[in-house]
């Protein structure tokens, strides 16, 4: 069934106060609830009462203490009604729940023994009757009883008010969040944990407790986390004038979890996988996402919590906005240019396709048929992108003063991106009414641009025209306003810029960079007194979520590349070099290498940058980029891009040996592993220099087998491993994999990894592997993390092998799917993207189509898979 924004209706009935009474059994739980309901002004008596429940088994029902009687409700699988209630009063309800046979992760469930809750979007139906809607705010009080042995931590949202022991080695807690809250952020956490505790004293005064449980194993992989969760606290007073509000927080940590963290009021629950880390078992990256995450869940406390969603549709006004933030925040914790460039990165290599594919929907989807598949790159990422254009068009101190308007204005309601919208209005006289198309228009907008050059009047002008492709229910699409940063080089550096006309544009102080509104379907911009003609560097800073089409030299690519100010614009012209070296390479499999790539190679070798962003800078374009690419341009020929890409690799390997070994050997990090920026900065750059070496003779993959038996870290160790598997012998290898699974088979976030690097090695039989794999005792086929790794990784990750021309990359996928879509739906269907996108293959599209028909007619389908197959297939 499609829901559609346009349906929206206010509430018919307000919950002010929710009781809630746990008893938690091993075979069973009992969930007793008390509802303070009132009709809402001007709903007629008539109208019933209605609240979502699914997989319930009710055992009472009453109203202010009277039983109901069986003409006065209705019970189906998805809703209770109830009608002939008074204005207001106390409904009461008992349900049994079976969480140890809850598999879908969804509502209250059982981790490695652990009682815990995943309620966002819709998971607390699963847990008790209620209006299961995010514009229904109520406070909580929270009663839980449980085993004391088994599960001596009892915790849910707000303040512990009280706690006691009961009869038969049971005891009792119990919770009060003051805080009105969206029943989706509800949580409850039961069972054996220790604790990490810290504090922090806010701006204000107030002492919190900050305290993360996990498993005693992991106690000491903590820290980095407890860190980032302070760090968060103080740059959100600092940044954006945002205080906690309770006297405690708590991370806890869960195995099995679908997403990656969940910021439920007070009791953030993260997946493991985002929270502990150690040098052994987390890579740098991980470190980085853990930093991140961390924030992301904090910030959400005013970004979702205090200020919370209307409706689902919604979802970017807290989502956006506060992935938003967390770039912020990395951006300050650690390199600026870095985290955009990978940002841009995730955009363009994964958002793009999703914008280019079935799924394909706005910021602000209008309909929907399962919400929990709207939690995409589009919603997340481009919902963020979207917030930083608003604060590109309003300039930071007014964008500031806007959100403080919308806090102050907006606390302790469930609002809609409009009202969001309307204080950035609000606070800076602007009118932002065409660009909120980006929140309801989907596809990415693409800007084909045009220049020319008046040698004798000094004057450059730019023609710059956008469109944005149709997409599934919108034909038409209209002008988006779009904020491109730009700058022009000449020979010496960047050049002053004088524009002419009453264009609008925003100015920098230096007058060596703009930022032109682009926001008609052609309009011309024209730059004055220029001593030559000039090389445009375009969208500095990814300034907005588009693609650029300019006809680039190699020339001027090389250019940009050794000379324009923006680290993002010379980070895309060496990217643009590389597509254009491995389009050629596919053209051509004896293609020379290009002397101009050489020389960009070597300019960005001698010049002083952000390690981390040379090294992103010399790394190839991922196959995912490129056949990304290909597909926008017409059809991907997997093959093709796979092997153009190995044959510039070795080029690359061969002719810059000299280089990379100096590069390798003067970045070695010989102090003790830790995740500071310098360091994660060096260990970029060195690894790639490695992953050439490997790649270029034998003594490379010799030196990369050194270098894993020497790591110190999982990052080295992983790097090493792949080249190995990927350069060296099949004995080589087995050798590495089987030493990893020796010293870590007890770390089930290594083993993650381990899995991982063999369903992205090409090399051999992938298919077998995975097979094999997945009777492993390293895998569980009921653990999120365990199957993106090895599944997830197979197919995203493997592409000439999911691509095999046989199908039986396909049928392998379409085989766990099948098999998810009852246990775990909300992961089936996530696990389905890469099926989804079969219109964009020379070869293979047909077989892809057919595993998707096939999984189409499967008895039962939930809503998740139905959705994405349904919508692939049209
Ligand atoms: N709100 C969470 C976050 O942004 C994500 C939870 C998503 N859950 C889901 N079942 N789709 O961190
Ligand atoms: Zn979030």
């Amino acid at each position: 069934k499609t829901i559609f924004l346009s349906d929206y209706q206010a509430p018919a009935f307000t919950v002010s106060h929710t009781e809630l009474h746990f008893e938690l059994f091993d075979k069973h739980s009992l969930v007793h609830a008390r509802l303070h309901f009132r009709r809402a002004d001007g709903v007629s008596e008539d109208t019933p009462l209605q609240l979502n429940g699914q997989e319930l088994e009710l055992l009472a029902l009453a109203v202010d203490g009277q039983k109901v009687a069986s003409a006065h409700y209705e019970l189906s699988d998805d809703f209770l009604r109830i009608d002939g209630l008074p204005q207001s009063g106390v409904l009461e309800t008992s349900a049994r729940i079976y969480p140890q046979s809850n598999t879908s992760l969804e509502g209250l469930y059982r981790s490695r023994g652990l009682f815990c809750t995943q309620c966002e979007a819709e998971g607390f139906r699963k847990i008790t009757w209620f209006p299961d809607r995010p514009d229904v705010m109520s406070t909580y009080s929270v009663t839980i009883d449980a085993d004391a042995g088994q599960c001596p931590e009892l915790l849910s949202n707000g303040n512990l008010m009280h706690s006691e022991e009961l009869a038969e080695g049971r005891h009792r807690a119990v919770w009060e969040d003051p805080h009105p809250k969206p029943s989706y952020l509800f949580a409850l956490v039961a069972g054996d944990l220790q604790r990490v505790e810290d504090s922090f004293t806010t701006v204000g005064g107030r002492d919190v407790r900050l305290i993360i449980l996990v498993e005693e194993k992991d106690l000491d992989k903590c820290a980095h986390a407890m860190d980032s969760l302070k760090r968060s606290m103080r740059w959100d007073e600092e940044r954006f004038g945002r205080e906690y509000d309770l006297d405690v927080f708590h991370i806890v940590a869960v195995d099995d979890f679908n997403m990656g963290a969940m910021e439920n009021k007070s009791l953030n629950i993260f997946n493991t996988s985002c929270v502990l880390a150690a040098p052994d078992t987390t890579t740098d990256l991980g470190y980085q996402r853990i930093e991140s995450i961390v924030a992301h869940e904090y910030f959400h406390n005013w970004s979702g919590n205090r200020v919370t969603c209307r409706d689902w549709f919604q979802l970017s006004l807290k989502e956006g906005f506060t992935v938003f933030r967390d770039a912020e925040f990395s951006a300050d914790m650690g390199s600026r240019s870095l985290k955009r460039v990978e940002d841009a990165m995730t955009m363009r290599t994964l958002q793009f396709a999703e914008d280019a594919g079935p799924m394909a929907h706005p910021v602000r989807p209008a309909s929907f048929i399962e919400i929990s598949n709207f939690y995409t790159l589009t919603v997340y990422e481009k919902g963020a992108e979207v917030v930083r254009m608003i604060q590109t068009l309003l300039g930071e101190e007014d964008f500031r003063r806007g959100s403080d308007l919308y806090f102050e204005r907006h606390d302790g309601q469930a609002v809609t991106c409009d009202d969001f919208i309307a204080a950035m209005e609000d606070v800076s006289g602007k009118d932002l009414t065409d660009f909120k198309r980006w929140y309801s228009q989907a596809g990415t907008p693409e800007l084909s641009i045009r220049d020319s050059w008046d040698e004798e009047q000094g004057i450059y002008t730019l023609t710059v025209s956008q469109q944005t492709p149709a997409s599934l229910g919108q034909s038409e699409k209209s002008p988006v306003v779009i904020p491109l940063a730009m700058g022009l080089l000449g020979e010496a550096g960047n050049l002053r810029i004088k524009l002419d006309g009453e264009m609008t544009d925003i100015e920098s102080e230096d007058n060596t960079h703009r930022i032109l509104i682009a926001d008609k379907p052609t309009q011309t911009f024209r730059f004055t007194e220029l001593p030559e003609r000039p090389t445009p560097a375009l969208l500095r800073g990814f300034s907005a979520p588009v693609r650029v089409d300019y006809p680039y030299s190699r020339e001027q690519l090389l250019a940009l590349v050794s000379r324009d100010d923006d680290d993002f614009v010379r980070w895309d012209a060496m990217q643009q070099l590389m597509v254009s070296a491995l389009q050629e390479l596919q053209e051509n499999p004896e293609a020379a290498l290009d002397p101009i790539l050489e020389t960009a190679v070597n300019a960005i070798c001698s010049q002083i940058l952000d390690p981390a962003v040379q090294a992103d800078m010399l790394r190839l374009p991922s196959e995912t980029y490129l056949s990304e690419l290909a597909s926008h341009a017409g059809k991907a020929d997997v093959h093709g891009i796979f092997r153009a890409r190995e044959s510039l690799r070795k080029s690359l390997a061969k002719v810059f040996r000299e280089r990379w070994a100096s590069l390798f050997e003067g970045l070695r990090v010989t102090e003790p592993y830790a995740p500071t920026g310098e360091q994660i900065g060096s260990r970029a750059l060195a690894n790639v220099a490695l992953d050439y070496l490997a790649t270029a003779d034998d003594q490379g993959v010799a030196l990369a087998r050194d270098y894993y038996f020497a790591a110190d870290n999982l990052t080295n160790r992983l790097v090493a491993l792949r080249a190995v598997l990927r350069e060296g012998s099949a004995e080589r290898g087995e050798e590495l994999l089987e030493d990893f699974y020796q010293r870590f088979c007890g770390e089930a976030l290594a083993m993650n990894h381990w899995l991982l690097v063999q369903a992205e090695n090409s090399v051999g039989d992938s298919i077998s592997r995975v097979r094999a794999l997945m009777q492993h005792p390293a895998y569980d086929s009921r653990n999120p993390n365990k199957i993106r790794s090895l599944i997830g990784g197979f197919a995203n990750g493997n592409a000439v092998q999911f691509h095999r021309e046989d199908g039986a990359g396909y049928q392998l996928l379409g085989e766990v799917v099948e098999a998810l879509n009852a246990q775990n739906p909300q992961i089936a269907s996530r696990l389905l993207a890469p099926l989804t996108r079969w219109k964009n293959y020379a070869a293979g599209g047909d077989l892809m189509r057919a595993e998707l028909q096939r999984l189409s007619e499967l008895p039962s389908l939930s809503p998740d898979v139905y959705e994405v197959v349904n919508k692939s297939l049209a």
